[in-house]
This record gives structure tokens, C-alpha cells and sequence, in this order.
């Protein structure tokens, strides 16, 4: 096919929503780029239509009740990645091997750990935790837009909510609550305060009756917001905070090592003040694209001014 004709299949395909006929043409034309040894247009084309193929197929994998509430997250974090206290670690390990024996308890009459509540500052790896848990266990992750669920479907929430928890039943993985003040606080409207109360009532029967073999973990933010009868029904509550110097030492030195053989990172920490894991990384990337940039060395002077960047922008 000439170029030209391609290009009508395209438009026609499109706009007959046939977007399996969009997929094949689409392919049929890298293929002939291909042939016009255009091998960079080619795999261009070619990743497109693979990633919307992978995306489409991970989406089919819901109920159609629960299409844009739910999606799977994937990435490639493990627990030797996370920079936190020793306190915390064991406690994360301590979910993972417990889940791992679960068997093992349940012949003893006890349960593992499966349902955890995550609090701490943003930035401080609460999101990557729920990963690394399901990495380390080979579940899927499932995050569930928990503020969007309340937004969109007012007054229809709670039934939105015993599909997840029937999700959560029959497919074992990690279900992820990532933005759990969106109905655990009380920072919603004045008039949404009732709804929230209630999908709040009803998450907190579902989450109490869950017997699956996933794991529901739910984070916030500001653990002051949230109500001890809520605290009752998780089984471990992890509470992160901001690094201390030698997460601190242990961030710059993973991220410029291998970049800064002289630096001494002890003498930057008196700089570092109130900023989060996550800051401090994005402040290290961003010395690292300025000496690409400038092609200059790495130097104090260059993470001194991204660490004063960060600093600013976050904590005016
Ligand atoms: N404890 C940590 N150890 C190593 N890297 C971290 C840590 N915390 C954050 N990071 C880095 O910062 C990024 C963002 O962290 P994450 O999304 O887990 O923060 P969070 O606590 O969920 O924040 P928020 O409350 O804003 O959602 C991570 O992908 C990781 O690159
Ligand atoms: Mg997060």
C-alpha cells in the first residue's frame, strides 16, 4: 500500500471505532518502514501498539463496574532499595515472611499480617513499600483511586466498594488504598462529611470481614486523622518519617557514588533539613543533569545548590 492509502485506512478505522483494524494497519506500516530500512520508525510504531495492547489487557482484567478505579502498577523496587530504620524494615519483613508461612500459622490457629495501614510524611517511601511487598511476595499490585471512587460516584461508593473487596476475595495480590484520607479524615466538604462517614463505616465492615489471601494495605498521609476504632482493624500500623542523617548519607552516596569519588557527603548533612527521601533523590538526580548538561564534574558546590533548590521550593 502507498503511503496516501495507509493513511485513509488509518482515519477510516478510527473513526468506525475499530480499533483492532487501527492496530493491524498501524503495524502493516511499520512493517513497511521496516522494509525502507526507517528501523527507528519502525520499532517507534511498533512499542506504541505494543504498550496500548499491554495496557488494554490489564485493564480487561477488571469488572466493567470497576474500569478507571482500579489499575496495576508495576515496578521494579525490591526491599534492599528502600532507605528506612532498621525498625521499619523488620516490620515490613515481618509482613512478607509472615505472609510467605501463612500456612504454617493457620495450622496454628493464627493469621498473618494482611491488613496494613501506612502513615508518614510524603516522600517517605510509603507507595514504594506497598511495591516492594508485592515484588518480594510475586503479587500483582492493585491500586484502587479510592478519591475518585468517592468524587464520581457519590452515594454509590459503598457498592463500588464490595466490588473491590469481592476483587480482593478472588484474586489474591496486593490492593493498594493509596489515598486513604480521601475517606478516612474528615478534609472532604462539609456536605460530602456524611457520604464519607458512611463509605468509612462500610470499608471498615468489608475490611474487618475479609478472609482473602491478598493483602490490603492503606496509607495517609496524616495519621492524626484517622480515628482509633480505624486503627483496630489493621493488623500493623507502620509509621515512616523523614530520613535520619544516615538514611540521609545512604541516599547521596547510592545515588552519587558513582559520579563523586571526592565528595565527602558527612559535610553536606548539616544542609539537609526537612527534606524527604524522595527530595533528597530528586535533588541528586538534578546535580547529576547539571554536570551532563555543562559537561562539568560532579562538585559540593553542585549538589549544595540543588540541595538549596529542593529546599526552597519545598520549605520556603
Ligand atoms: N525510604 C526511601 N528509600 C529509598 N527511596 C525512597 C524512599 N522514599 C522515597 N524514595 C524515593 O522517592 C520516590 C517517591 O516515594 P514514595 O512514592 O514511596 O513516597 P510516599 O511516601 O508514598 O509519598 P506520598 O505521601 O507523597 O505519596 C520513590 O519512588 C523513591 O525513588
Ligand atoms: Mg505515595
Amino acid at each position: 500500500m502507498a503511503k496516501a492509502e495507509y493513511l485513509i485506512s488509518l482515519i477510516r478505522s478510527h473513526f468506525s471505532d475499530k480499533p483492532e483494524r487501527f492496530a493491524t494497519i498501524a503495524l502493516q506500516i511499520a512493517a513497511s518502514e521496516a522494509k525502507l530500512g526507517h528501523n527507528d520508525v519502525a520499532n517507534n510504531i511498533k512499542s506504541i501498539v505494543d504498550l496500548a495492547n499491554f495496557e488494554k489487557s490489564r485493564q480487561k482484567q477488571f469488572d466493567k463496574d470497576l474500569q478507571g478505579l482500579i489499575f496495576e502498577q508495576l515496578t521494579p523496587f525490591r526491599l534492599p532499595d528502600l532507605i528506612v530504620s532498621t525498625a521499619i524494615r523488620n516490620k515490613i519483613s515481618r509482613v512478607i515472611r509472615e505472609f510467605v508461612k501463612r500456612d504454617k500459622l493457620r495450622r496454628h490457629g493464627l493469621e498473618n499480617r494482611r491488613k496494613i495501614l501506612l502513615s508518614g510524611p510524603p516522600g517517605t517511601g510509603k507507595t514504594m513499600t506497598a511495591s516492594i511487598i508485592a515484588n518480594e511476595l510475586q503479587l500483582p499490585l492493585y491500586t484502587i483511586l479510592l478519591h475518585k471512587m468517592v468524587t464520581k460516584f457519590m452515594g454509590e461508593t459503598s457498592v463500588k466498594l464490595r466490588l473491590v473487596f469481592d476483587l480482593i476475595n478472588d484474586k489474591p495480590g496486593v490492593y493498594l488504598f493509596d489515598e486513604f484520607d480521601a475517606i478516612g479524615g474528615e478534609r472532604s466538604r462539609e456536605n460530602d462529611v456524611g457520604e464519607m462517614r458512611r463509605v468509612l463505616n462500610s470499608f471498615l465492615q468489608f475490611i474487618e470481614r475479609d478472609e482473602s489471601d491478598s493483602l490490603i494495605i492503606a496509607i495517609t498521609n496524616n495519621k492524626s486523622l484517622l480515628d482509633t476504632a480505624l486503627f483496630r482493624r489493621f493488623d500493623d500500623v507502620i509509621v515512616f518519617s523523614l530520613p535520619s542523617n544516615d538514611e540521609k548519607l545512604q541516599i547521596l552516596r547510592d545515588q552519587l557514588s558513582p559520579y563523586a569519588t571526592s565528595i565527602d557527603f558527612v559535610k553536606l548533612l548539616p544542609y539537609i533539613n526537612g527534606l524527604s527521601h524522595a527530595e533528597i533523590s530528586l535533588a541528586c538526580q538534578d546535580a547529576l543533569k547539571e554536570t551532563i548538561l555543562d559537561d562539568v564534574d560532579m562538585s559540593n558546590e553542585l549538589i549544595l545548590q540543588s540541595i538549596e533548590d529542593r529546599n526552597a521550593a519545598y520549605h520556603p
